[in-house]
């Protein structure tokens, strides 16, 4: 198979591990006789320096012209205080979820076996094992809501003084096809659906609330389906985890659960994320940020970056043995206790604690040997 993917390093950290995501594509290239092209982009900060803008129409014509986008991270201390349209995350990467309609965003949070002494729960409440697939809309709600409203009606009170606003609207499409991406999902899995919201205050929770039941029921009788408000799902993440299967949430609330969730894996470098749009066009990137003050240290964990690049493999291109090649090259080499400074322990052994590059190479090394 050839495809062309569009390679979005971004700031800090990330051209250090797309470094890392490239060359296990590669490895994966030769061992299953696929070729894939890349094609670079600023996007950013780094594209701001050089443009004058965090998405140059450069960055956007590649990406139009490629199969899947290919995601680092973006952002810095340098660009925060930008004008909101020229930072990182308002000027480049929510516009390219919203140029090209990534409104499903999967974050798999998943424990590698080995890495249960790196997790921030006791072993105990990990038994139940941690595979929880966060299905978070990312087009819609309080990240998108001042695109969608022009006028502005404010009671007296709240504008005297400096205010800011910012609005969460969903409409029922919006949630009705989140839903059903999560649906197809848990159909593949256990069959169990949370959906989180805060219908006890908002009214876009409340009609979240409302459009899930409403869906599910009808399209979904199979699917076993519980709702939670968010601050007490944020609770049962942190307490027990192993209750859940597949959890649906709006745009803020998955950002913040999902980060949660990812601490309770081992660490924030270790999960992917997989952004589609309704004709399956997608981006793929770490769910972490541009870790500004360890850029350029080799010690930045990849696997998020090569994680994300296994999820490309999957939904975007349909290629899920080469997908799952890379899952257990993975999984082999934390097995063997080769670990990077963010999920070691005590007892990892000094000579088992690897750079950046160390642990792509790894990688590499074990999709060569991985026999099937
Ligand atoms: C994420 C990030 C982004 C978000 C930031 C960088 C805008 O935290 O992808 O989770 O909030 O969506
Ligand atoms: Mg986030």
């Amino acid at each position: 198979m050839k495809k062309c993917i569009a390679v979005l390093a971004g700031d800090g950290i990330g051209p250090e591990i797309m470094k890392e995501g490239r060359k296990v594509l590669d490895a994966i290239a030769k061992r299953f006789n696929h070729t894939f092209e890349y094609k670079e982009a600023l996007v950013g900060g780094c594209a701001y320096e050089k443009y004058g803008h965090p998405l140059p129409d450069e960055t956007r014509k590649i990406c139009d012209s490629s199969d899947a986008v290919y995601f680092g991270a973006v952002g810095g201390p340098k660009w925060e205080n930008l004008p909101a349209e020229l930072t990182p995350e308002r000027g480049a990467l929510l516009p390219l979820r919203a140029i090209y309609g990534l409104f499903a965003n999967l974050r798999p949070a998943v424990i590698f076996g080995p890495l249960a002494e790196a997790a921030s729960l006791k072993s105990e409440r990990l038994k139940g094992g941690l595979d929880i697939l966060i299905v978070r809309e990312l087009t819609g709600g309080i990240y998108f809501g001042k695109n969608k409203v022009k006028t502005l009606t404010l009671k007296e009170e709240a504008v005297q003084g400096d205010y800011a606003v910012d609005y969460m609207i969903y409409s029922v499409p919006e949630i009705q096809r989140i839903t059903k991406v999560a649906c197809d999902a848990a159909m593949k899995r256990n069959k169990k659906l949370t959906s989180v919201d805060k219908a006890n205050v908002l009214d876009s929770s409340k009609l979240w609330r409302k459009v899930v039941v409403d869906y599910v029921q009808k399209n979904y009788p199979q699917i076993q389906l519980n709702h939670m408000y968010v601050d007490n799902a944020a609770m049962q993440v942190a307490t027990n985890p192993g209750q859940f299967d597949v959890i649906v949430t709006e745009n803020m609330f998955g950002d913040i659960l999902s980060d949660l969730a990812s601490a309770i894996t081992g660490s924030i470098g270790m999960l992917p994320s997989a952004s589609l749009s309704e004709t399956g066009f997608g981006l793929f990137e770490p769910i972490h940020g541009s870790a500004p003050d360890i850029a350029g240290q080799g010690k930045a964990n990849p696997l998020a970056q090569i994680l994300s690049g296994a999820m490309m493999l999957k939904y975007a291109f349909g290629l899920s043995k080469e997908s799952n090649t890379i899952e257990q090259a993975i999984m082999a080499v934390l097995e063997d206790g080769y670990r990077t400074g963010d999920i070691a322990s005590v007892n990892t052994p000094k000579d088992k604690i690897l750079s950046t590059s160390g642990m792509g190479d790894r990688v590499v090394e074990y999709i060569q040997k991985l026999k099937f």
